[in-house]
């Protein structure tokens, strides 16, 4: 009984093979991909804008940081701007391997992405400005991951590992907030 349902389960070698030499050139985009790959690229995409923005407001809270308590505040908001630049990376890299084209264009980057970009008067205000940023991606993310779900594995444990990541900075974000009231 479990044998052939096992069978009607896993497509035999043979189609496998079959399959792989058809469409080589669109690399690790095989038929067995189940993601809309459309839909994907323009979640990727708008991910990335939401990352560079990040980027962009944390290293402008970096160079504006100041008063007493600025230096360490500063090394957080620099350690996050360098950390939201991998997440772009990754992203890029994913968009490329699902024949993409990441969209780096600074025309539009604001209304493509999910996050603000907030200058901020005082230390206070710029770190709240980052901790919204942060809470915004992380359920922009978390409503990616569900969508993905198991149609794309590869893109869905990224997604998972920068979650991780955006929960790590609004944690760090809500510490220092509390620390300067
Ligand atoms: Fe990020
Ligand atoms: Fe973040």
């Amino acid at each position: 009984m479990a044998k052939s349902k096992k069978k009607t389960f896993l497509t035999d070698v043979k189609t496998l093979r079959k399959r792989a030499r058809q469409h080589i050139e669109q690399g690790a985009v095989t038929q067995g991909y189940k993601g809309k790959r459309e839909t994907v690229l323009k979640l990727l995409n708008e991910a990335l804008a939401t990352e560079i923005v990040c980027v962009l407001r944390y290293k402008r809270h970096y160079f504006m940081a100041s008063g007493i308590h600025a230096q360490s505040v500063a090394a957080e908001f620099l350690q996050h701007a360098n950390e939201e630049q991998g997440h772009a990376d990754e992203i890029s890299q994913r968009i490329v391997q699902l024949g993409g084209a990441p969209n780096l264009s600074p025309d539009g980057m604001l209304s493509r992405s999910h996050s603000e970009y907030v200058e901020g008067e005082s230390l206070v205000d710029m770190i709240k400005e980052d901790l919204v940023a942060e809470r915004v991606a992380i359920d922009s993310y978390r409503e990616m991951i569900e969508y993905v779900r198991t149609d794309d594995p590869t893109t869905r444990r990224m997604l998972e590992g920068i979650l991780a990541m955006e929960e790590e900075h609004a944690e760090d974000l809500a510490t220092l907030l509390a620390e300067l009231r």
